[in-house]
C-alpha cells in the first residue's frame, strides 16, 4: 500500500496549506501519484502550539470536504512533534501522542538552530517513546546541517528510524540536501520516504522527479 505518513496538508494550522481549497489541490495531486493513505501531520512546535483538538477540528473539515467532492483517499491524523521544551514535555505528560499506524512517532529537530532544543537530549526522548511501545522516526535528517553523521548514527543505534523527504531527492531544498539524502539512502540508513507536503512548490518539484522515472517507495522498507 502506498502511504504518505508525513504531510502539512491541513488548512491554516502551520506553515503548510493555508486554505481548504489549497488542501484539496494538494491531496488531489497526491492521489494522482498513487497514494492511497495520507497522514496529516501538522507541526507541534513552540511556534505552532497545536493540540490534538485543534488538529482534529481541521482534520474533520478536510475529511468532510474530500468526501463531498468524492476524492477517494484514506485520510488519517497524527502530528510532527518537534523537540522543543515548550511543547514536547507536555505532550508526553498528557499522553497526547497520536501514533502513525499505531506505532510510529515523527520526532523532528529544529531545522536551523539546535539551541531551540534547550536541554533536551534526543536519545533520552527517543528512549521514552520506545518505552511506550512506540518507534520514533527522525524526519529529514538531511536538512539538519548542524547534525553530524556520527551523531545521526548514535540516534539510529538508540532505536530511531530515519525518514527522508521525496522533496530532498527532487531538489526542493537545494543540492547540498539532495546529496546528503542520496548518500544516506545509498548507505542504507533511510527506511522511509515521505512527501512532507507543504505547498504547490513541493507538488511541482516532486511531480517532475516522478515523471523522470523515479518511483514512490512502499511505506515500509525492511531495516
Ligand atoms: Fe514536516
Amino acid at each position: 500500500m502506498k502511504i504518505d505518513f508525513h504531510s502539512h496538508i491541513l488548512p491554516g494550522i502551520d506553515d503548510g496549506a493555508r486554505t481548504v481549497e489549497e488542501s484539496v489541490q494538494l491531496v488531489t495531486e497526491m492521489v494522482g501519484w498513487g497514494f492511497e493513505r495520507i497522514y496529516c501531520t501538522p507541526h507541534i512546535t513552540k511556534k505552532y502550539r497545536n493540540t490534538k483538538k485543534d488538529i482534529k477540528e481541521k482534520f474533520d473539515i478536510l475529511r468532510n470536504t474530500l468526501n463531498d467532492r468524492k476524492i477517494d483517499i484514506e485520510l488519517r491524523m497524527s502530528a510532527e512533534y518537534r523537540l522543543n521544551p515548550e511543547t514536547w514535555h507536555d505532550i508526553l505528560k498528557e499522553r497526547e501522542l497520536m501514533p502513525i499506524e499505531d506505532k510510529y512517532i515523527l520526532m523532528e529537530f529544529p531545522i536551523n538552530d539546535p539551541s531551540d532544543m534547550g536541554d533536551i537530549n534526543p536519545i533520552e526522548e527517543f528512549r521514552k517513546v520506545i518505552s511506550l511501545g512506540l518507534t520514533p522516526i527522525l524526519p529529514h535528517p538531511e536538512r539538519y546541517f548542524y547534525l553530524s553523521h556520527d551523531r545521526l548514527m548514535e540516534y539510529v543505534d538508540a532505536g530511531v528510524m530515519i525518514q527522508s523527504n521525496y522533496g530532498s531527492l527532487a531538489g526542493v531544498y537545494g543540492n547540498d540536501v539532495k546529496e546528503r539524502a542520496t548518500s544516506l539512502i545509498d548507505e542504507g540508513t533511510v527506511s522511509f520516504l515521505a512527501t512532507d507536503m507543504h505547498n504547490m512548490t513541493y507538488i511541482r518539484t516532486i511531480d517532475a522527479w516522478l515523471k523522470a522515472g523515479n518511483p514512490l517507495w512502499e511505506y515500509a522498507v525492511t531495516q
